[in-house]
């Protein structure tokens, strides 16, 4: 007798704007309904409570990422290449060569350029009262990294954004959304092949160092502008909307930002309670390699699940009040950088940047008022594309 069930079926659909702008609500419903729900609409497995996340994410042999993370066949065959979709040992071959800016150790070596750049961006920002947090105040960090830890330079430095945006929403299913991205993610692909290359960017740079590795005989050449992509593409979006959701958040809540003012050593905590909270990334897809059950419920080989983060993040099951923005709760084990083989390998630098940021803000800023906010539709990312915030030195009310 099988102990497996048949996963129940769904039509909610993820991807319309109303989706897009507030999912929490379809998402306690597919939780509901179990951990893994078919949606016919997509032909995909949603997984849902956090468990399942976990467990499809730990194990990449049957959860292929070779072939894709998203969710239409055109880019998942042209995404193939970079780090995130593949498997092992190609990917332990890459991962090894790409983390290593990105350690700890190394990462330590630019805490006080990042200080510097954050205090400087800060100040210009808290001097004009009012400003947009997610652009002039959270890309800065991003977008100096890129240029010039990567060593990209200021080539393309506001077009990078635009492609990166486009990645993710070429990702999608084969919406409206995503056909008008897909000749602007293309144009990165472009770039990477014809001009993030030796002689174009700073040799001194991360992504230099990954050709140098090809040259020793570490990787395979032709890996190389993929994975100068891979410092790219996914490093700006998540950590500008990871920020900008933070100061949304502390807007929102400002009893958890006089708790914070307080107790600055609680930073740590308040920046993975707002990633788990406000995930950047809500979704990424696996393909099945064999017939398998997550958490008692079957899915078959050939199908491909769709790894809900957002979800998982908000599972009662796991978190207590799982909608409260509390950061006293500590919740380290949240998926936002997802788990396991593919765990985001930046993690550790968008949690500095974001510290970095905070810690300049503690001192300077005593309440973020939202005056007006524009919200970010993208089939994959959570955050705002504007948030006008005004600032006050002192508390006045
Ligand atoms: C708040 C900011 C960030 C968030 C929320 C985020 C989220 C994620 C998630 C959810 C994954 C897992 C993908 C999967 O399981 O298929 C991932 C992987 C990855 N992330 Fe991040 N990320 C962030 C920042 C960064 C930064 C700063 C970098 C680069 C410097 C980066 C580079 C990557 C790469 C290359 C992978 C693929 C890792 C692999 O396949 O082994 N990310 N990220």
């Amino acid at each position: 007798m099988s102990l497996s069930a048949k996963p129940p079926t769904s039509n909610i659909d993820l991807f319309t704007d109303e989706a897009l702008l507030e999912p929490y609500e379809l998402y306690s419903e597919l939780r509901e309904l179990g951990p893994l729900v078919y949606l016919p609409r997509l032909d995909v497995y949603a997984v849902t409570q956090y468990e399942a996340v976990r467990e499809v994410s730990m194990n990449w042999e049957v959860f292929s990422s070779a072939r894709g993370v998203g969710l239409n066949d055109g880019f998942n065959k042209a995404s193939e290449g970079v780090l995130i979709c593949s498997d092992p040992p190609d990917h332990q071959v890459m991962r090894k060569v790409l983390q290593r800016p990105l350690l700890p150790n190394r990462l330590r070596d630019i805490e006080s350029f990042l200080r510097d750049e954050a205090a400087n961006i800060v100040a210009q920002v808290v001097a004009k009262d009012t400003f947009d947090a997610a652009t002039e105040l959270a890309r800065h960090l991003p977008l100096t990294i890129v240029s010039k830890l990567v060593g990209l330079g200021d080539y393309g430095r506001d077009q990078m954004l635009t492609w990166a945006a486009a990645t993710f929403d070429a990702l999608g299913p084969m919406n409206e959304r995503t056909a008008a991205a897909l000749p602007t993610a293309q144009e990165m692909v472009q770039f990477a092949l014809t001009q993030a290359r030796p002689g174009t960017i700073d040799p001194d740079g991360w992504a230099a160092a990954l050709f140098a590795a090809a040259d020793r005989g570490e990787l395979p050449a032709q890996k190389c502008p993929f994975m100068v992509m891979d410092y790219a593409a996914p490093s700006l979006d998540t950590t500008i909307l990871g920020t900008g959701n933070a100061i949304w958040l502390f807007a929102e809540h400002p009893d958890q930002w006089d708790l914070l003012r307080a107790d600055p050593s609680l930073v740590r905590h308040a920046i993975n309670e707002a990633l788990r909270l406000e995930s950047p990334i809500q979704r990424f897809t696996r393909l099945v390699t064999e017939d398998h059950a997550v958490q008692g419920v079957e899915v078959p080989a050939g199908a491909r699940v769709m790894l809900l983060f957002g979800s998982a993040n908000r599972d009662e099951r796991k978190y207590p009040r799982p909608d409260v923005f509390d950061i006293t709760r500590k919740p380290s084990d949240h998926l936002a950088f997802g788990t396991g083989e593919h765990a985001c390998v930046g993690m550790n630098l968008a949690r500095l940047e974001i510290k970095t940021l905070l810690e300049q803000l503690i001192p300077a800023v005593a309440r973020f008022e939202v005056v007006g906010t524009e919200r970010l539709l993208n089939n994959l990312l959570r955050g705002f594309a504007s948030l006008e915030v005004r600032v006050n030195a002192e508390v006045t009310s």
